[in-house]
């Protein structure tokens, strides 16, 4: 009945069955064609209800490759790896399309590069590795495609340097090259790691098979040095490109610009800025601005901001999305939502389409001043608009849930996120892990952190520090220790809030040992105890009736927190009735600072009264009308 009609728009969708449809697109290729059978196929994948039906592939591959089309074959297995890609089923689709080999169909090196595409862009480097064995099993020659979609795989998932040394050297030994944008990945990644040297040998090494480096490599690390806070050094390699000939362009500048303005020395920055506006050859233009304007956004000059994108449009230089949305961002944080939805009202009528990022800010910015609903009413509106939740949309809802401690509603969202295929970073699984010990889950936190692992993420410090409060919050200071111990292979550094969270949790297990050994090993590092674990572990001494400990413990801290630290520990042991050990530890007090906090001295003196010491009372003041005196 479909002879001679080209069909497919003139079914109703809604009256067949995916099955059905399979059955229509057969009965199309043997009797009408494959061209009117592929409309078809594209026709039904368009719609959800038949996308994810995985016949409606399979048959038409298979038709594909017996009717010796493998070239259409290929075109519908590429449809599928997109299609299940979106539903979190990225991994079935790829095995499926190897395993068509077995089939009959010969892998093609496209189809392959386009599913490590896929993969990479979901930052799944392990399966990208696979895919990548497998086209070597299955005799695929890599091209310098190949090699560069596995390289900024690893780049962007922050990989260890050996990792991607390792491809970059089997990448040359093929005789490929790094083009422009891997370029700028590799070099990048190297600085975020540390190895600045190992991009020098890279440029070498270059250099050695006749590419000495030019001014987009050098670009690339001054940049690289930037982003990383090395704005020295980045200008040192700016001398030494000039040294060596190159003009430093545009994004040159706009780089250090963006690393001052990173750093925090928006003036500098705007000092540089201002030499490029000066200049005849060196103009700034949208990036440089939007990176002067995101300079000052961060430090809450929003007058700035403002005048820049003003000055921008005067100077006949069109903002883009990413600029309003840097200029939004910045009003969102500082609570300025009215301007916010301003100024993308008039982005809207200067033809600038928001993207999700642009979303996102106003979306956070909403969440944080209270205002869940009317975000989730203008995500809506976004998502009317064709646009998608990303990473960071799921994260500040989730976060949101939260916050309200409503970690069910949050599991439901991240669950979501998994099966949109939408790849959660550590900051997402921090989120999740951190409400989860705070209302004393620490199974559910356990096996989020196991997750995050598992696939290749790196837990941060802000990671390791929930999971220690939220152990040592049920009581399981032996667990809080070893996850303690673990920090380091991830690079993560404790800070005074970790060790705080660690002594606090330990000394309530009356462990005071193990407590003061942390204390002093957290002053060797240089980082000092917080006004609340220099409290605890000095009061658990005294409540032993180990004053001279809980002195010694005190020692090591500048006078003015031992100052502040001993009064609160002399009221504090004042309201507990310890009169003989405060009584101590005011005259201390006064030894270092003659007129005492008239707060502390008198729960001090209530307390002597009240416990019948009235001798310790009219010691103390004795002494001090004599100081007075
Ligand atoms: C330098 O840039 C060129 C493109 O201009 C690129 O082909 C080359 O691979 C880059 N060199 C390095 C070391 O990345
Ligand atoms: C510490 O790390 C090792 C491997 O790196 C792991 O096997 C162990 O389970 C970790 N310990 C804890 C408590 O997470």
């Amino acid at each position: 009945m479909y002879n001679n009609k080209p069909p497919p728009l003139q079914i109703n969708p809604t009256l067949i069955t995916p099955e059905q449809a399979v059955t229509i697109f057969a009965s199309l290729i043997s009797n009408v064609g494959s061209i009117e059978a592929l409309g078809f196929f594209y026709w039904a994948i368009s719609l959800p209800k038949f996308r994810y039906f995985m016949r409606l592939y399979i048959i038409p591959t298979s038709s594909f490759i017996e009717s010796g089309n493998p070239e259409r074959a290929h075109e519908v297995l590429r449809c599928l790896v997109r299609s299940f890609a979106e539903i979190g089923k990225l991994k079935d689709a790829v095995n499926i399309v190897i395993d068509m080999h077995n089939q009959g169909l010969p892998p093609s090196v496209h189809t392959l590069n386009y599913i490590l595409r896929v993969v990479v862009d979901l930052g799944l480097v392990k399966l990208a590795e696979h895919v990548f064995e497998e086209m070597s099993k299955r005799g695929v020659s890599p091209n310098s495609c190949t090699f560069s979609t596995i390289i900024a795989a690893h780049c962007k998932a922050g990989s260890g340097i050996s990792e991607v040394e390792q491809w970059l050297n089997a990448m040359f030994e093929k005789g490929y090259v790094l083009d422009n944008v891997e370029c700028t990945l590799v070099v990048d990644h190297f600085c975020k790691m540390g190895f600045v040297g190992k991009v020098f040998g890279l440029f070498e090494t270059m250099a050695e098979k006749g590419f000495p480096p030019n001014v987009i490599n050098y670009t690339a690390l001054v940049n690289g040095l930037s982003k990383r806070g090395s704005i020295k050094q980045a200008f040192e390699v700016l001398e030494e490109m000039v040294r060596k000939g190159w003009k430093p362009n545009v994004y040159t500048h706009t780089a250090l610009i963006d690393g001052l303005c990173k750093k925090g020395w928006t003036e500098k920055a705007f000092r540089l800025f201002l030499k490029l506006v000066r200049s005849d050859t060196y103009k700034p233009n949208g990036h440089t601005y939007t990176a002067m304007i995101s300079g000052y956004c961060k430090e809450h000059k929003l007058n700035r901001a403002e005048m820049l994108l003003m000055r921008m449009k005067e100077q006949g230089i069109v903002p883009n999305t990413n600029t309003y949305t840097t200029l939004i961002d910045g009003h969102c944080k500082t609570g300025n939502l009215v301007r916010a939805h301003e100024l993308m009202d008039q982005m809207v009528k200067e033809g600038c389409t928001p993207n999700i990022c642009t979303y996102n800010a106003i979306v956070d910015g909403m969440c944080k001043k209270g205002k869940v609903q009317d975000a989730y009413r203008l995500l809506q509106l976004g998502f009317g608009r064709g646009l998608s939740a990303d990473r960071f949309t799921y994260t500040i809802l989730i976060s949101e849930y939260c916050r309200r401690y409503d970690t069910k509603q949050a599991i439901v969202l991240f669950t979501k996120m998994l099966k949109t295929g939408c790849q959660p970073d550590m900051h997402t699984y921090t989120t999740l892990i951190s409400a989860f010990c705070k209302q004393k889950k620490m199974r559910d936190s356990e096996k989020l952190f196991e997750d995050s692992v598992q696939l290749g993420l790196v837990p941060t410090k802000h990671t390791y520090t929930s999971i220690i409060c939220g152990y040592c919050r049920v009581g399981n200071t032996d667990a809080a220790l070893k996850i303690f111990e673990n920090m380091s292979k991830h690079g993560c550094v404790a800070d005074s809030l970790t060790y705080g969270a660690l002594i606090s949790g330990l000394c309530k297990e009356f462990k005071l040992e193990k407590a003061r050994e942390l204390y002093n090993s957290m002053i060797d590092k240089g980082c000092s105890p917080c006004e609340v674990t220099r409290l605890t572990v000095a009061y658990e001494y005294c409540k032993k009736d180990d004053s001279a400990s809980a002195m010694t413990v005190l020692d090591s801290l500048e006078k003015k927190h031992w100052i502040r630290t001993v009064n609160t520990l002399v009221r504090k042991l004042s309201s507990e009735g310890k009169v003989d050990i405060a009584a101590l530890f005011f005259h201390k007090l006064l030894d270092k600072d003659p007129s005492p906090d008239h707060v502390t001295f008198a729960a001090f003196t209530t307390a002597c009264y009240d416990n019948h010491k009235y001798s310790i009372a009219s010691d103390l003041s004795e002494r001090i009308s004599g100081e007075i005196t």
